[in-house]
């Protein structure tokens, strides 16, 4: 069959390029030659029409408001998995048999702490910095402790960074919130599964025994499961592009928790539940509602639309059947927040200004209400979210780094500043 081609015309001139085909989803055109052809760049801000890599990790459908894992559909996984097997299949592609996941998780649990040297770093902040703060200062520093892992040329060293990164960075959240509430840390243990340990990191004192609930436990490896990857967002993006240049798994990592800080991104969860506070209660909606329609205000509906999803956010159905739960347990079920954010979801997804630019409730939208009534501050949302994401980070990582068409990411751009002049001495200047 003869290759598939995308003519361009520039003038008189027609010039072709390929078009690829995935297994699912839009054809691209390759305009890898583009330049070397043409003279021309594409213009694409935002890269909302570029494809910058292929991946077999992750794939959205943004119109249906799918979403899958290596081809599993997210909801399947949420109802029927664990994190720690979504981790498994997200790095190695398939699902592991019994064996390989009692491998997996004995080798993500011997990695759960960190060198004891890092609790001095911790020592180092404010006790009221933004435990993202934190995060992203301790995670670029851990390739300060962990030497044996930075060689990204070599395939083991790479595979211990990714399971050193998974396991500690639950400790590594965890730490940063005890700091912030004036505790002593509280070191992992093993006999626990992934989320149970963690919260047991975070709300343990050793004054007395914790019992993690498991409700509870469940519903934070759900929000870890659910934010575990999403294709080629902005935060991966940067992982990707930091990679690009052959920097260290860590330093990558940390470049993706300083961009998944924006509330744009991954700080939207903060913004939001703080957005439902202020409205405070029902009656105050419609006049909030206006205020997000009018552009002069600066005011976005946070938990509200999103770059990929012009339908309902899959995840977001998940996580409102959890947060249900979740606040049913803690006996808050007539929570006022929750009051505001099911009527304000209710009312916006019958507003025409909405509807018509397919502006949906996305997973930030009830993430935070859960992790509210599991006892989290505001302020530590984005670290989970960044907890939950890790794994995505790394598996895109380690995609980029093993893929033999790897090239260091170089964007370029319309040049619209000024044109060659000459420099004026500053006496000549006016
Ligand atoms: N509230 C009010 N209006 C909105 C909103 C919103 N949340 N989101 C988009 N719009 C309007 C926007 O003003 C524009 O209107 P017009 O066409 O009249 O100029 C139109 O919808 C398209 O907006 P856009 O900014 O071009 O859309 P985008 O795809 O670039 O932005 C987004 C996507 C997620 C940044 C944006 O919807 C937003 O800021 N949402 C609130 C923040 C949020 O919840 N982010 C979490 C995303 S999900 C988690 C994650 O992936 O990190």
């Amino acid at each position: 069959m003869a290759e598939e081609v995308a003519k361009l015309v520039v003038g008189d001139q027609t010039y072709e390029f390929p078009v690829l085909h995935g297994t699912v989803g839009p054809d691209v055109i390759d305009i890898r030659s583009l330049y070397a052809k043409t003279g021309m760049f594409t213009y694409d801000p935002g890269f909302t029409s570029t494809a910058a890599c292929d991946s077999s990790i992750t794939y959205i459908d943004g119109d249906k408001g799918e979403l899958m894992y290596r081809g599993y559909p997210i909801e399947q996984l949420a109802d029927k998995s664990n994190y720690l097997e979504v981790c498994y299949l997200l790095l190695y592609g398939e699902l592991p048999n019994a064996w390989q996941l009692n491998d997996f998780k004995d080798r993500v649990t011997r990695h759960t702490m960190v060198h004891e040297q890092i609790h001095y770093f911790y020592r180092g902040f404010r006790r009221d910095a933004h435990p993202m703060a934190i995060v992203c200062g301790v995670v670029g520093a851990m390739a300060a402790f962990y030497h044996d892992s930075i060689d990204i040329s070599d395939a083991d060293q790479r595979e211990i960074a990714s399971i050193r990164m998974i396991a500690k960075i639950p400790t590594i959240v965890a730490m940063a919130y005890k700091y912030s509430v004036g505790q002593p840390f509280v070191y992992p243990r093993n006999d626990l599964d992934y989320s149970s340990n963690f919260l047991r990191m975070c709300f343990s004192v050793p004054a007395e025994e914790y019992v993690v609930n498991p409700v509870i436990a469940r519903a934070m490896d759900l929000i870890f499961t659910l934010h575990a990857d999403h294709e080629q967002n902005a935060s991966t993006s940067t992982v990707r592009l930091a990679g690009s240049s052959d920097a260290n798994p860590f330093a990558c990592i940390a470049a993706g928790v300083a961009c998944l800080w924006g509330p744009a991104h991954g700080g939207a969860n903060e913004a939001a539940l703080n957005m439902l506070r202020e409205i405070g209660t029902v009656d105050r909606i419609p006049e909030f509602i206006a205020k997000a329609k009018d552009k002069n205000s600066g005011v976005r509906l946070m938990g509200f639309g999103h770059r990929v999803y012009k339908n309902y956010d899959p995840r977001a159905k998940v996580m409102q059947e959890t947060a249900k739960e979740v606040l049913a347990l803690m006996g808050v079920e007539n929570n006022p927040t929750l009051q505001v954010a099911q009527e304000l979801e209710k009312i916006a997804l019958s507003d025409p200004y909405f509807i018509e630019r397919k502006l949906y409730p996305n997973v930030d939208f009830y993430s935070g209400i859960i992790l509210d009534a599991i006892g989290f501050p505001t302020s530590m949302f984005t670290a989970i979210f960044a907890l939950s994401r890790t794994v995505g980070w790394i598996a895109q990582w380690k995609e980029m780094i093993a893929d033999p068409q790897k090239k260091i990411g170089r964007p370029r751009q319309l040049y619209d500043g000024a044109v060659t002049r000459d420099y004026e001495p500053l006496i000549e200047r006016e």
